[in-house]
């Protein structure tokens, strides 16, 4: 059995066979981690949804990432991210920035993703890297929308969000320290939108998140500060490894890259697809707030409980043929963004939408794109990442 929190197991791939072992054999397995007392590892689809449902049993407060806490009192800080807070405390924040992010909103994005789209694969030709010329762009640049940051400012938020994301990765960053640097940085750059959208107020989300709703609520700059970290992040290299494991599956089954280029009717089912095949955000910890049962397996409380939802996405109780990639697969009640609770991903709408329309556009103007040598996997045990995948792009129609 390998080691599930050993960050380099997962530069070889996600280790479907050993968690597939554990959802069969013992699907609450009690695993070993140097750094922590251990955690109860958790692989069946019903006992993810069950842990993600109930934040009574189950909180977010102690901290998500599976090894080890935070230091104090970095620990404070990182509690003002909503994705670290329980009800009712979290029911508040995020109705404060569930305005932004109706699918009404997201609608009105379209139309411009569709012209970035379109831009990233005007400048598409002969041979490329996907990760850097196509999946990692398209986010960035949403998110600078989004945010009504300057679009220049992209490179500056991939630098800093992979920097905080890739511990795990030497070529990111070496220590934590630098991590927690550059999450302060973004923390900073939250807090100055905000004060230039207090003294000049405009049509988008950070201006909408410090105007006070029919309560009078409204986010703190601290608040803002952190909610741009969260964004910068959950948004940002979620979508480009969606986009770049997808396009890797297309690679790997090529007839059903035929079959969506010949059907884009199948596009809606097709990112169902991608999302459950690649499950970007492999896990998340919460922690026992009481004596409890998981799947009938008793756990203690102040234990740390992994959800992972990788090994939910191909729970052969729930998903026919689990380990076939079928861009027609319905229904797909996958939990590549969650097991539904509380926090069931914000970004689902749009991260959809950006996905439609980045394989239309793709599918459409550069359906004979082709592998092109190496693939290079992000060393880390919560992110199913794509660092560099080289392909032949063909050259774009119009
Ligand atoms: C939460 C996955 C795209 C913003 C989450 C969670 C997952 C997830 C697994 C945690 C759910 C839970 O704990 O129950 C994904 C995937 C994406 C994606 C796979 C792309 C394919 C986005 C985008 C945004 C976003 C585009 C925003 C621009 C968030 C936020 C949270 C979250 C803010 C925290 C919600 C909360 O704590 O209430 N996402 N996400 N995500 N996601 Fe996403």
């Amino acid at each position: 059995m390998i080691e599930l929190y050993d960050p380099s197991v997962y530069e070889r791939g996600v280790p479907y066979r050993d968690l597939a072992w554990l959802r069969e054999h013992s699907p609450v397995h009690w695993h070993r981690d140097p750094q922590t007392p251990g955690f109860w590892a958790v692989t069946r689809h019903a006992d993810v949804v069950h842990v993600s449902r109930h934040p009574e049993l189950f909180s977010s407060y102690e901290g998500l990432a599976m090894s080890g806490e935070y230091p104090e009192p970095d620990k404070e800080l990182q509690r003002l991210l909503m994705l670290n807070q329980d009800p009712p405390e979290h029911s508040k924040r995020r109705s404060l920035v569930n305005k932004g992010f109706t699918p009404r909103m997201i609608g009105k994005l379209e139309q411009h993703i569709r012209e970035v789209c379109d831009d990233l694969i005007d400048r598409c030709s002969g041979e490329g890297d996907f990760v850097t010329q196509v999946a990692a762009p398209l986010p960035l640049q949403v998110i600078c929308e989004l945010l009504g940051a300057p679009v220049e400012d992209r490179d500056l938020l991939f630098d800093l969000s992979n920097r905080l994301i890739g511990w795990d990765d030497p070529e990111f960053q070496t220590t934590y320290e630098d991590g927690q640097a550059a999450g302060t940085e973004l923390m900073a750059y939250g807090n100055a939108l905000a004060a230039d959208r207090v003294e000049d107020p405009r049509d988008d989300l950070i201006t909408r998140m410090i105007t006070p709703d029919a309560d009078g609520a409204v986010l703190s700059p601290d608040d803002v500060g952190m909610f741009t970290i969260l964004l910068a992040v959950a948004g940002n290299e979620t979508t480009r490894n969606a986009a770049s494991l997808g396009m890797k599956a297309f690679f790997d089954h090529p007839e059903q890259w035929r079959r969506l280029v010949a059907n884009p009717s199948l596009l809606d089912t097709a990112v169902e697809e991608i999302v459950r095949w690649a499950t970007p955000v492999m896990q998340f910890r919460r922690t026992a707030m009481t004596d409890t049962t998981i799947g009938g397996q008793p756990v203690s409380r102040g234990d740390k409980i992994v959800v992972y939802y990788s090994a939910a996405n191909r729970d052969p109780s729930v998903f026919a043929r689990p380990d076939v990639f079928d861009i027609g697969r319905d229904p797909n009640p996958h939990l590549g963004f969650g097991g539904g609770g509380p926090h069931f991903c914000l970004g689902a709408h749009l991260a959809r939408m950006e996905l439609r329309v980045l394989f239309e556009t793709i599918a459409r103007r550069l359906p004979d794109i082709a592998p092109a040598g190496e693939v290079r996997r992000l060393r880390s045990n919560f992110i199913n990442g794509i660092k560099e995948m080289r392909v032949s792009f063909g050259p774009p129609s119009s």
